[in-house]
């Protein structure tokens, strides 16, 4: 493959799905993408309809970007579902919202397997109503044979409640004698987060324009590319994740160190 390469040029099936000529270089892409999903209240409003239709109007939007990302070949995806600060909204909207997540995931399901899509759940699952909760267990049941892109839902997810709930787990081993606290580094401390295995995110989108990170994934986003777009969420569709990937690309990641182009020692 061409370093430069067109977006229809390098997914690997489904070309008619891609659209655009946005000339991205495979080999720069980012391995996990994470979306804050935001605006949904927004895009109903400027209709005149109920929050809830815009949630609703959601599906179409995560079902394009989670099809686009599989097409591109990314490794991770990580979608902000659901926040734990959500819990706080209306009783109504709460349950709305419930409803969409059992719905999505049943209608999905069936391209996602298509498509080779594993499928991850991370928050406080234990919060959510017994269908939800079992048809998210199914779901990912009948998807953990695939090999190909892996969907990360963060539902019930607040990044304080997850370093909180490592920290817990830290304490009790070493209140068994596992762990050591002199021990204690970096790695142990990511090996008690919901998914240790996924890699950080490299790219961190927000949708509708708040540049703010809402107690998403604390821990994991130390080092990731931040992308904010007016669009609202409801109106996102795969040409504008290829806007961000492209504008990715466009970036220097130093890592707190002086960057490629002023080092000297390689
Ligand atoms: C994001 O859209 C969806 C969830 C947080 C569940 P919002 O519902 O926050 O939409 P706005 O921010 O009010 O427009
Ligand atoms: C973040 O959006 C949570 C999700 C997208 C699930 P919010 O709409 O809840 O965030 P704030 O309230 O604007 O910070
Ligand atoms: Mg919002």
């Amino acid at each position: 493959m061409p370093a430069e390469a067109t977006v229809a040029a390098m997914t690997r099936k489904k070309p008619n799905r891609t659209s655009g000529k946005l000339a991205l270089d495979h080999d720069l892409l980012p391995r996990h993408v994470a979306i804050i999903m935001d605006g949904n209240g927004r895009w109903a409003r400027k209709r005149r309809l109920p929050r809830i239709a815009g949630h609703a109007a959601a599906r179409a939007s995560v079902r394009d970007v989670v099809a686009a990302s599989a097409d591109l070949g990314l490794s991770e995806l990580t979608l902000y579902t659901f926040s734990m600060q959500n819990w706080t909204r209306p009783r109504s909207e709460v349950a709305g919202l419930m409803h969409l997540l059992d719905q999505t995931l049943r209608e999905q399901v069936d391209e996602m397997d298509e498509d080779d899509i594993r499928l991850n759940a991370i928050g406080r699952l234990d919060r959510l109503p017994k269908y939800a909760r079992s048809r998210l267990d199914a779901t990912i049941e009948r998807l953990s044979g695939n090999k190909g892109l892996r969907l990360n839902l963060a539902i019930s997810y607040g990044g304080r409640a997850e370093i909180l709930d490592a920290a817990r787990g830290i304490a009790e081993a070493a209140r068994r004698g596992d762990v050591r606290p002199r021990d204690i580094n970096e790695d142990i401390f990511r090996s008690f987060l919901y998914s240790p295995d996924v890699p950080d995110p490299d790219l961190l989108i927000r949708t509708s324009g708040e540049q703010r990170i809402s107690n998403f994934l604390l821990w994991q986003i130390a080092y990731s590319e931040i992308y904010v777009t007016k669009v609202l969420w409801p109106d996102f569709r795969r040409r504008h994740l290829y806007e961000a990937l492209a504008d990715y690309q466009r970036r220097e990641r130093r890592f707190g160190g002086v960057g490629a182009t002023q080092s000297k020692r390689r």
